[in-house]
């Protein structure tokens, strides 16, 4: 049993890390400079909230993985005006287009923050339930990049449908920890954490993530 514990506690220290989000095109080399400076994950936009699959993410996302990242993530901002396709459909092309071009990712995580939303939390509500059982349909792990404002405005101050999804909170504290972390939405801790915005290393704009 101790010898269990100890490698449960030796493992989890092996996945903490820096992580980094962009939206830029990454070339293969950009990865190999950003695992020198510290990064041992990536998140990629998979979809733009102006309705079209994200090509430079896709790539991004083949890129790391060819780099020799092992953790490798997506998002989707998701476009909900009625001229865009239902929930289902967007999945289905980020998807598509992962596959088209070899990429893979770990968990693709549903982006809920303004702009973009309509004010009818129930609408809004629905929305990421039908996006979240499609990836389950397609048996793609995901997750919800939020925080507490942006969770509160899209989908209302009570909803807790989603706490069993991995959040990634979207807090730009400067801090490389849960700390000041105060449970919303029913999760009792993130997943990850978007500590810094605006950052950049070897020439990549970027945003800076961390887990432990
Ligand atoms: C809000 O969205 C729900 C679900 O789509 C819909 O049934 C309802 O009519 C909408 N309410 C308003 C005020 O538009």
């Amino acid at each position: 049993m101790l010898r269990f514990v100890v490698f449960l506690c030796l493992s989890s220290s092996v996945l903490a890390g820096l992580g980094l989000d962009a939206v830029q095109y990454i070339a293969p080399k950009t990865f190999q400079c950003l695992a020198g400076n510290g990064f041992s994950f990536f998140a990629g936009r998979l979809w733009q909230r102006y309705n079209y699959v994200d090509n430079n993410g896709v790539l991004n996302i083949a890129n790391a993985r060819s780099a020799g990242f092992k953790e490798i993530y997506g998002y989707i901002y998701p476009c909900i005006s009625s001229d865009c396709p239902p929930p289902e459909g967007q999945v289905q092309a980020v998807l598509r287009a992962l596959k088209a071009n070899g990429a893979s990712c770990d968990k693709i995580f549903i982006d809920v923050e303004q702009p973009g939303w309509p004010s009818n939390s129930t609408f809004n509500q629905d929305f990421i339930t039908r996006m979240g059982s499609e990836l389950d349909y397609q048996g793609a792990a995901w997750g919800i990049y939020t925080n507490e404002d942006n969770w509160k405005a899209v989908t209302g101050g009570k909803w807790t449908k989603m706490k069993n999804q991995p959040l990634w909170w979207a807090e730009p504290n400067n801090n490389q920890d849960f700390n000041g972390y105060y449970p919303f939405g029913g999760w009792r801790m993130p997943y990850m954490h978007q500590y810094q915005t605006d950052s950049s290393s070897c020439g990549v704009s970027l945003d800076r993530i961390w887990h432990p």
